[in-house]
């Protein structure tokens, strides 16, 4: 898919990887208007629910009737909905792991929403998982961490080209990228 892929490449790969159940429960971190709940519902999971630390952009989302519940919640510093408590099958995140989004403790946030044996799954630059480019943000250690702690396994990491076919400048041009799966243990 060209443009903007993010959140059809995570529809994508929980079919194509993991192809759990069609009401799996499913939170989306960082939802934003929805595009990556739209993407889940066209192939067919029913059972979504999104926070993101913007009002305005949940309120947009709410109007497309993709999430069950949809809650305010800046991530890293606010508690998570109590609705969400170690109960979902999956959590993603689509085009969040960016400096000014979510911080390196997203993944630990992420994983308090899923059962044992779920699964955390999420879009990420090549250039913030490399220290060199990461602009301070320790993505890469932070998932390491968790690893060698045995709270997470890598299931995939599947690379693909973010923003295919645009040629806008910085920000706005192919750059590679990776969907990441990971199991928690
Ligand atoms: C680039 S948009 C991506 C939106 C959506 N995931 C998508 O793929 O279309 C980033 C979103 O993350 C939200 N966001 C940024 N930092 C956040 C944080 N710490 N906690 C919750 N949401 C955050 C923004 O409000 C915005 O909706």
């Amino acid at each position: 898919m060209t443009g903007f892929n993010d959140p059809f490449v995570i529809a994508r790969c929980l079919v194509n990887l993991l192809n759990p159940p069609k009401d799996a429960k499913i939170v989306d971190f960082g939802c934003g208007t929805g595009l990556c709940g739209i993407e889940l519902q066209k192939v067919g999971f029913t059972n979504i629910y999104g926070i993101d630390g913007s009002h305005d952009m949940l309120e947009i989302a709410k109007t497309k009737n993709i999430y069950k519940d949809a809650w305010v919640c800046l991530v890293g510093l606010d508690p998570l909905p109590e609705a969400l408590s170690v109960n979902c099958d999956i959590a993603v995140a689509s085009a969040v792991m960016i400096k000014g989004h979510f911080p390196n403790t997203c993944y630990v946030e992420m994983l308090k929403t899923v059962i044992s044996g779920g699964h955390i799954a999420f879009t990420i630059r090549d250039i913030y998982l490399d220290h060199a480019t990461d602009n301070g943000m320790n993505f890469k250690d932070a998932l390491e961490e968790l690893e060698a702690s045995g709270k997470i396994q890598l299931v995939k990491r599947e690379r693909y080209v973010k923003y295919k076919g645009l040629a806008m400048g910085s920000g706005h041009q192919e750059e590679g990228a990776n969907i990441l799966i990971y199991k928690k243990l």
